[in-house]
């Protein structure tokens, strides 16, 4: 198994260009299918979760060229093979083939959809909107089967505006019959990504940015072509790196509108930084003062950015409260950070830590993508050197992150 060495408390200087968005690209892919025959996404990040369903798309016989950030997806011969547990159970994000599937061939067979341990993550909320649009769901062991004699464009209330449920309710009404509108949609960045990538393809579809989405049926859909939006939880992780180690560390590539939660929360917590329309400039902060924040669906504090941003407060002067609203044990890399040194206590949902704390290099697993990138950055403020075990599970969303930190002078390696 992998593991990075990390050596750290090296000060980090230079430029890190930001990614294609992993929660964009991830519903981007399956979204080509929606088209008869082909479809081309430019800015496509190289994470695991892509390989993944890059995999998946050769299951249903889709082909596909790919050269460096740029695919080409041709759907001429697309079927709708059963998708296997060992690759769905790869990702989350897995599901949102059974929205175009469902769409295109009004039956999809797939086995349940895996993705970081953080909570429960049902699905309930896009089964009850498949149903609401004229599907049957059956489980059957570890496997949904979704048919459909016709799909209805219909009104779907989300209880709660989740980001899967909106993006995989988009996908299948959009070659349903007649006007479907879902209320109560999430709003993030990623789904008026997706939504640019519908309208590329022809679709009727409008409530971008907005909790209330209109989709107009069509009778078919083809050429989209979209370029990834940035990733705005790179971009989060990499604003809180130069916080704690940067000498003019200059995050580019970015929208700045979109991590302007964050932003505005580092600016009480006392830290500086230049902000021009698609970077940030940011050095270390020696002040920072502690704060309570509460995660919360977009424009609030994403729960994504969550751990990284504890790494954070383990530098803060004093204690800071940290309540998670979206997920029920995202706390586990806490425990882990204690391990450094760090004074983090946690109950229920409330994380409460206190700094600064000098952290102290060990040998650490990774317990999730986000909670792992938490400890990198903790292990490259920390002098001596921390190796994180399981780092795979980093890889599914950061880019290059070795490289990328390796030029901004980080000493980081992936060793066997
Ligand atoms: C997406 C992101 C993930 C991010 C999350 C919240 C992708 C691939 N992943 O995940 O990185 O942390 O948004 O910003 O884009 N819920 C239900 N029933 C449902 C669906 C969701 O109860 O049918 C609950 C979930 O358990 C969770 C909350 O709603 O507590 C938010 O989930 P959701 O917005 O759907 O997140 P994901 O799409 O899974």
């Amino acid at each position: 198994m992998p593991k990075l060495k990390i050596e750290g408390g090296h000060k980090l200087s230079g430029d890190i260009l930001i990614s294609g968005a992993k929660n964009s690209a991830v519903a981007l892919l399956p979204a080509s299918l929606l088209c008869t025959s082909k479809s081309k996404i430019v800015n496509l990040p190289k994470i695991r979760d892509i390989e993944y369903l890059l995999k998946i798309l050769k299951v249903v016989n889709c082909d596909y060229k790919i050269k460096e950030n740029i695919i080409e997806v041709y759907t001429t011969n697309l079927t709708n093979n059963p998708i296997p547990e060992h690759l769905s159970e790869q990702m989350r994000a897995s599901y949102y083939f059974m929205g175009t599937l469902l769409a295109r061939f009004k039956h999809i067979e797939i086995s349940f959809p895996g993705g970081c341990n953080i909570g429960a993550r049902p699905i309930d909320l896009h089964i009850k909107g498949f149903e609401a649009l004229g599907a049957t769901v059956t489980i059957i062991k570890n496997k949904y089967i979704i048919d459909a004699k016709e799909l209805k464009g219909t009104t779907i209330h989300l209880d709660f505006p989740s980001v899967g449920a909106t993006i995989n309710l988009m996908l299948a009404s959009s070659l349903a019959k007649g006007t479907t509108i879902i209320e109560n949609a999430a709003c993030e960045p990623e789904i008026g990504n997706v939504i640019d990538y519908l309208i590329s393809m022809g679709l009727n579809i409008e409530g971008k940015n907005t909790n209330r989405i209109v989709i107009k049926g069509a009778s078919s859909l083809d050429n989209g072509f979209i370029s990834v939006c940035p990733d705005r939880i790179e971009a989060s992780t990499y604003v809180i790196l130069g916080a704690l180690i940067g000498n003019n560390l200059k995050i580019k590539g970015i929208n700045t509108e979109f991590i302007k939660s964050l932003l505005d929360t580092l600016k009480t917590c006392g830290v500086n930084f230049k902000e021009l329309s698609n970077e940030i400039i940011i050095s270390k902060c020696n002040n920072i003062k502690p704060i309570d924040i509460k995660t919360e669906v977009y424009p609030g504090f994403p729960t994504d950015t969550q751990p990284p941003f504890v790494t954070l407060l383990t530098q803060a002067n004093g204690t800071s409260i940290i309540t998670e609203t979206i997920y029920e044990s995202r706390f586990k890399f806490a425990s882990l950070l204690n391990e450094m040194g760090a004074n983090t206590e946690s109950n229920g949902n409330i994380l409460k830590v206190t700094g600064p704390t000098k952290l102290s290099p060990k040998t650490l697993y990774t317990p999730d993508l986000r909670g792992g990138a938490a400890l990198v950055l903790a292990a490259l403020i920390t002098k001596g050197t921390t190796y994180l075990d399981n780092i795979s599970l980093i890889l599914r969303g950061y880019e290059d992150i070795v490289e990328k930190l390796t030029k901004v002078g980080a000493k980081i390696s992936v060793i066997e």
